[in-house]
């Protein structure tokens, strides 16, 4: 069982034949809205893997709410814990460019209402062999809470690293398992512009001094990892990207649910990276999540 604690936005999607730069207007090419959000996102791939899964989080009680949370309900994600407050419901928006990158701006709204008290419930309906999952587009004392408390209960933290904020690098050390991309990994490694080996050497020094589990996702490159003192890496597919929107998100989501399902780590990594890859050929962060039949058929 899995329980994700963040957020749940709306996104706004504007496609482009390339991003523009600061200041500059270019046309779009087309426009479309679908639910986001990274805790929404992390829990409908969990969910699509295979996982019985909890979203803890907040929505408003605008237009946006219900449309936010479709797929997750349809997918049979247990909301209960998803609270209605009087902020809007967070939206995100979103540039993607022709060659499927992307610029996202987010605008919290409700996810700036969850608080200490929503981390405490939360972590109390956790059985010590569950999951929570975490990132950061919700208040850092919410974050700081849940992590603390699933830690004296003995349940798994995992903490996705994103989007990069100033108080990751210390969160960053609350959790039993660590995911983030290479940006994200120079600022807790407190290093900039590593090179291969130099990730190595950090992913090394950093597991040495805390024991935790660290994984760094890598784009097209896959991802490198180290547990027990022992480092592996995994490949996803080779893909041309559509849309990169939520790949990272689809990753954390079968990550969790592949080692809460009893898989080995490095067969994790692989459904993960696999997962991740499938998730850019289609638009849209929540619409382009592969079910757990599709990722199976390329592994
Ligand atoms: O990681 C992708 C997500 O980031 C989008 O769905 C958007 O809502 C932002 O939170």
């Amino acid at each position: 069982m899995i329980t994700v604690f963040g957020s749940i936005n709306m996104d706004l999607i504007a496609t482009t034949e390339r991003l523009p730069k600061p200041g500059e207007t270019v046309a779009g090419n087309g426009f479309s809205t679908a639910a986001g959000g990274k805790g929404a996102n992390q829990a409908l791939a969990a969910r699509r893997a295979g996982s019985s899964v909890r979203m803890s989080g907040a929505v408003g009680q605008d237009g946006f709410a219900s449309p936010a949370l479709e797929l997750l309900d349809g997918a049979g994600t247990d909301l209960s814990a998803v609270k209605r407050v009087s902020e809007p419901t967070g939206t995100a928006l979103i540039l993607v460019g022709g060659d499927g990158e992307n610029m996202i701006a987010v605008v919290p709204g409700a996810n700036g209402t969850v608080t200490s008290a929503d981390a405490t419930a939360a972590v109390a309906a956790l059985q010590p062999e569950d999951t929570l999952m975490l990132q950061l587009e919700i208040p850092v004392a919410a974050v700081e809470q849940a992590l603390s408390e699933a830690k004296a209960k003995g349940v798994t933290t995992i903490l996705n690293l994103a989007p990069l904020i100033p108080d990751a690098p210390r969160l960053g050390r609350l959790a039993d398992i660590v995911i983030a991309n290479e940006t994200e990994f120079e600022r807790l490694a407190a290093q900039e512009g590593m090179t291969a080996a130099d990730r190595e050497e950090a992913l090394k020094r950093l597991h040495g001094e805390t024991g935790q589990t660290l994984i760094v996702t890598l784009g097209g490159d896959g991802v490198i990892a180290i547990r027990d003192g022992h480092i592996s890496r995994a490949k996803g597919l080779v893909i041309e990207p559509v849309d990169t929107v939520g790949a990272g998100d689809t990753f954390c989501g079968y990550f969790a649910a592949s080692l809460d399902d009893g898989l080995e780590f490095e067969a994790a990594l692989r459904r993960a990276a696999v997962a991740g890859s499938l998730a850019c050929l289609k638009a849209g962060a929540q619409p382009s999540i592969p079910v757990a039949s599709e990722v199976a058929a390329k592994l």
